[in-house]
């Protein structure tokens, strides 16, 4: 069943279109990888599919903003608040957990993503990728239906990348979510994408199963 429907987005920045046409459904507990050249529209995509950019004409249908989350290249942590406090924020903020109740979330979470010991660290005295592994525990803290990745290795130090995708394979294998995952670490797109899209100059340029490398 279709939980996410794009029909003939485009998106223009000032005169220039850089979405010009996408159709795309996505189906409930699909992994979809994205992947294409620099400049190609993928960010923008995952950004009109959250909410984060209005859309120029077309149309998409997603679950309710709050039942997505998104994970970025650069973390976006909030810096004054701790591991724990980063991942408690929505869930205070936003649903009104109580705070011992949204401790406990957290918590539980900063285990999956192994960081149960990094719970009172500041963003600042984490590495890159534990930063990473937090905004995952944090896009995962409102239970979400669907989760967006927008690069979320490109920023770390190669001997980091591992861990990070590990920690997205194993929510993917335990945890019934729709994944929209833009990456250039092909490997592990093909591994992890039931289908993998390619764009180019703001078109799906094809749809395959798996991205052959040359
Ligand atoms: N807010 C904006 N204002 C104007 N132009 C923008 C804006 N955001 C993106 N663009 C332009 O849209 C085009 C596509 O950008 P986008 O970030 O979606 O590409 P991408 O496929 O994610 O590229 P990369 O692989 O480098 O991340 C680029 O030419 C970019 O400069
Ligand atoms: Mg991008």
């Amino acid at each position: 069943m279709g939980i996410i429907k794009i029909q003939d987005l485009r998106k223009r920045f000032d005169q220039e279109f850089i979405l010009k046409g996408i159709n795309l459904e996505i189906n409930e507990r699909e992994a979809i990888g994205i992947v294409g050249k620099s400049g190609g529209g993928k960010s923008t995509l995952l950004r009109c599919i959250i909410g984060l950019e209005s859309v120029t004409s077309g149309s998409i249908e997603t679950p309710p903003k709050g039942r997505m989350g998104m994970v970025f290249q650069n973390f976006n942590l909030f810096p004054h608040k701790t591991a724990l406090q980063n991942v408690m924020e929505s869930l205070i903020t936003v649903d009104k957990t109580p705070k011992k109740a949204a401790m406990e979330i957290a918590m539980d979470l900063l285990k999956k993503v192994g960081l149960e010991d990094r719970a009172d660290y500041h963003p600042r005295v984490l590495s890159g990728g534990q930063q990473q592994r937090v905004a995952i525990a944090r896009a995962l803290a409102r239970n979400p239906e669907v989760l967006l990745f927008d690069e979320p290795t490109s920023a770390l130090d190669p001997d980091m990348v591992q861990e990070v995708l590990n920690v997205i394979e194993e929510i993917r294998n335990t945890q019934s979510l729709t994944m929209l995952i833009v990456s250039h670490e092909m490997k592990f797109v093909n591994q992890i994408s039931d289908r993998i899209v390619i764009i180019e100059d703001g078109l799906i340029k094809g749809i395959v199963k798996e991205y052959l490398l040359d």
